[in-house]
């Protein structure tokens, strides 16, 4: 009977899972590729240390070169993270004839390009359901299910640290340190968590989706994007008195002036399903003009939730499948740019503001007034009393907006923070509309 051969390189939290998936499970992937999908060989950096799973000595090995002249081993799960060695071991692993299957969204977003018109060149495949969502099913939903359709817009809380830090804060009351904290501990974080928190790990992840569902052409880089590490407590609970929580969503929506794409902390009216995300979940929400609204939701870290896209991943390049999709995805492929990226500042939508006042008459005025000049208009405002905390004779002033455009609402602040009676700087959110 076949058997398809499989390589793992590094051997981290998702490493670990999958091969404990293709271990332990090995009759269930068996009946799924329809021939035997075992584990050849593993690669690491270091060999003395310890591990959660043993293997055969002559199955693991510190040398690439012992993967790459494997003939036996046709694809590998390549799941180191970060750029280099990374990029270098994924081309090595290509030029030696073998299908790639990858979590690593960094590489993808940095050097997709490269790496996908050499795996083309070549004749070989790059899955990578993994990269985004974790578990969530968003790859292949796009790539696959949904290509019937024209995505009009996708609204996405893709980063589960920041999940999972934001709900500890406001469920458990947890502070952003210790939040963080637990997220490492369980293995949702980058390396780096400042990828997690600035919000660039979403816009990694953003950057890949809208090329694979709008055809768009930029680098992660061009998105706008604001994390979550200057949230404050305090605009958690006002977002909960207005009836709202506050999300970093990922957000791409597609007009007749092109397409808007933003990563920021997004207050979402409470009980609508992306408001409801709690943890270290995933979900997107797209819409598509034949399917309408489809909502998706999963583990989007850590460590199975993780192997279970990579052995999918695997299964599917062991039965051919994806070669077949690879070959026709619209990502990083040379086809016409389809979408206009629409400037940042030009985009609108409704805000959340606060600034910290003096409490003395007209202060309210002089800053409706600013806002009136930029063509902001209030729909709503919240004076808080004073309260122990503040300094005396200061009051948080809280507003939302109606419509804006990004660039009047961005000007309309930088006039306020120079208000003699306003202190500090001012808070500013999208409002999900
Ligand atoms: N650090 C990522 C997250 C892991 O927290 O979502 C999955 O890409």
């Amino acid at each position: 009977m076949e058997t398809t051969r499989v390589g793992v390189v590094g051997l981290g939290t998702v490493g670990t899972g999958v091969a404990r998936l293709l271990t332990e499970h090995r009759d269930r992937i068996r009946r799924r590729a329809g021939h035997t999908v075992e584990l050849g060989r593993v690669v690491v950096a270091d060999l003395s240390k310890p591990r959660e799973i043993s293997f055969d000595s002559e199955m693991i090995t510190d040398r690439l070169s012992d993967l790459t002249a494997d003939e036996e081993i046709s694809v590998v799960c390549q799941l180191i993270g970060g750029l280099e060695p990374a990029r270098s071991i994924m081309l090595q692993i290509l030029e030696s004839g073998k299908d790639i299957v990858t979590a690593n969204k960094a590489l993808l977003a940095e050097h997709g390009p490269e790496l996908f018109d050499r795996a083309r060149e070549l004749g070989r495949s790059i899955a990578f359901e993994a990269s985004v969502g974790g578990g969530m099913p968003i790859i292949n939903s796009i790539g696959q299910c949904l290509s019937a359709n024209r995505i009009d817009s996708l609204h996405g809380i893709l980063n589960g640290t920041s999940n999972f830090i934001v709900s500890q804060m406001e469920e458990q009351g947890w502070d952003f340190p210790t939040a963080l904290a637990e997220a490492q501990a369980r293995g949702y974080a980058e390396a780096d968590p400042r990828m997690d928190i600035d919000g660039s790990d979403a816009a990694q992840k953003l950057a890949i989706l809208s090329h694979l569902a709008f055809g768009a052409r930029l680098h992660w880089t061009d998105i706008s994007c604001v994390g979550i590490d200057e949230l404050e407590f305090v605009d958690l609970e006002y977002a909960r008195q207005l009836g709202f929580r506050i999300k970093l969503l990922a957000i791409a929506q597609r007009s007749d002036a092109g397409l808007e794409l933003h990563v920021s902390p997004t207050l979402v009216r409470s009980g609508q399903p992306l408001a409801e995300v709690r943890g270290s979940f995933n979900a997107v929400s797209v819409v598509g003009d034949a399917v309408g609204r489809v909502f998706l939701q999963g583990a989007g870290a850590g460590q199975m939730p993780t192997a279970s896209a990579v052995v999918a991943d695997l299964i599917d390049t062991a039965v051919g499948r994806t070669r077949i999709t690879f070959q026709t995805l619209e990502l990083w492929s040379h086809g016409e740019v389809r979408v206009k990226i629409r400037d940042h500042s030009e985009g609108s939508g409704h805000y959340y503001m606060r600034f910290m006042v003096d409490d003395h008459p007209g202060v309210l005025a002089e800053i409706s007034g600013v806002l009136g000049r930029h063509q902001v208009s209030i729909a709503s405002l919240i004076q808080q009393p004073e309260e122990s905390g503040h300094p005396s004779g200061q009051v948080p002033l809280v507003m939302m907006t109606h419509r804006a455009t990004e660039g009047a609402a961005g000007r309309a602040i930088e006039e306020i923070e120079e208000l003699p009676s306003v202190r500090g700087s001012g808070v500013r959110m999208r409002v999900l509309s």
